[in-house]
């Protein structure tokens, strides 16, 4: 990421999912002592802790509570040297139980990144039409027992209301045994129910082009992603974008860069990082 955005004293840069702030503070190290940052995060519990975590670089970064799409709103346009986007969940949502994002710990059914939003896991669960609840878990999840799996949470729920993490993960392995599987039964339909709770393909459509109206010419945007339909939005929109008459962007690396040997050893959750680079013409 710091090879792709080659942060530089006096520089100016956004990460736009500022999470527990890890690329944050290598992209403020790496643009000292002038570099400036503007950080957001949809999550309130991200925002304080990255606060926490750029303390020691005071005076040299912004942050913002809200989503990428809306960044225009706080950002001039064609004012920023590079913009990182991170996609996805954080390690601290996925460990904290009461945040319901895991199948592993028992929490609500809750997945919400922004707590100001009412829609919440429980809510998908307990009242999607069966077909819908499928379609989510086929798209988003790619699950390949998407109906059967939808069927039986209908069914279930008939009896009486899905509240749990434990809850929804047990009736899925019930329904779709591990039968030596190396994956649980029931990672793919969280990932779904996360994704659409969060809309967060919706926003990576959106939040692209709105991101990139940030750069100026010869700034970059590097984009990490971690499933293939991000993934796919990420291409199209450099695809696009590049081929424009005139074009918009190119491509640094459309080719996906991949986590170093080193680096799975020290971060085995970047097993499935990809990372793509565009320049602002
Ligand atoms: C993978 S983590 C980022 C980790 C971060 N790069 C670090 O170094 O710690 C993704 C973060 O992006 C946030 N997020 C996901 N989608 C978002 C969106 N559309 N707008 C703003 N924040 C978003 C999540 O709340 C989460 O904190």
């Amino acid at each position: 990421m710091i090879a792709a955005l080659r942060p530089h004293d006096g520089g100016r840069y956004v990460d736009g999912t500022l999470g527990g702030a890890g690329h944050a503070e290598a992209i403020l190290q790496a643009s000292a002592p002038t570099g400036w940052l503007g950080g957001g995060d949809r999550d309130g519990a991200a925002i304080a802790a990255a606060a926490s975590r750029l303390a020691p670089f005071a005076g040299r970064w912004e942050l913002w509570r809200g989503t990428f799409a809306e960044l225009p709103q706080w950002i001039t346009s064609a004012s920023v040297d590079g913009v990182l986007l991170d996609l996805g969940v954080s390690s601290p949502q996925l460990d904290q139980p009461a945040r319901g994002f895991s199948f592993q710990h028992d929490g609500p059914l809750d997945m919400r990144m922004d707590d100001r939003q009412t829609l919440t896991a429980a809510e998908v669960v307990n009242t999607t039409g069966e077909e819908t609840l499928a379609n989510i878990f086929w798209e988003l999840g790619e699950e390949r027992q998407s109906r059967k799996l939808a069927r039986g949470i209908v069914r279930q729920r008939d009896r009486a209301r899905i509240e749990t993490t434990a809850q929804l993960a047990a009736m899925i392995e019930q329904m779709a045994p591990r039968r030596g599987q190396r994956i649980h039964p029931a990672t793919r339909v969280f990932q779904a129910l996360r994704m659409h709770v969060n809309d967060e393909a919706g926003l990576v459509q959106r939040g692209l082009p709105a991101v990139a109206s940030l750069l100026r010419p010869g700034g970059r945007l590097a984009v990490i992603t971690f499933h293939s339909l991000e993934a796919r939005l990420v291409k199209q929109f450099g695809d696009s974008t590049a081929k424009a008459e005139p074009a918009t962007m190119r491509w640094v690396n459309r080719k996906v860069i991949k986590p170093s040997e080193a680096e799975l050893t020290e971060n085995p959750r970047s097993r499935s990082a990809c990372l793509r680079v565009l320049e602002k013409c």
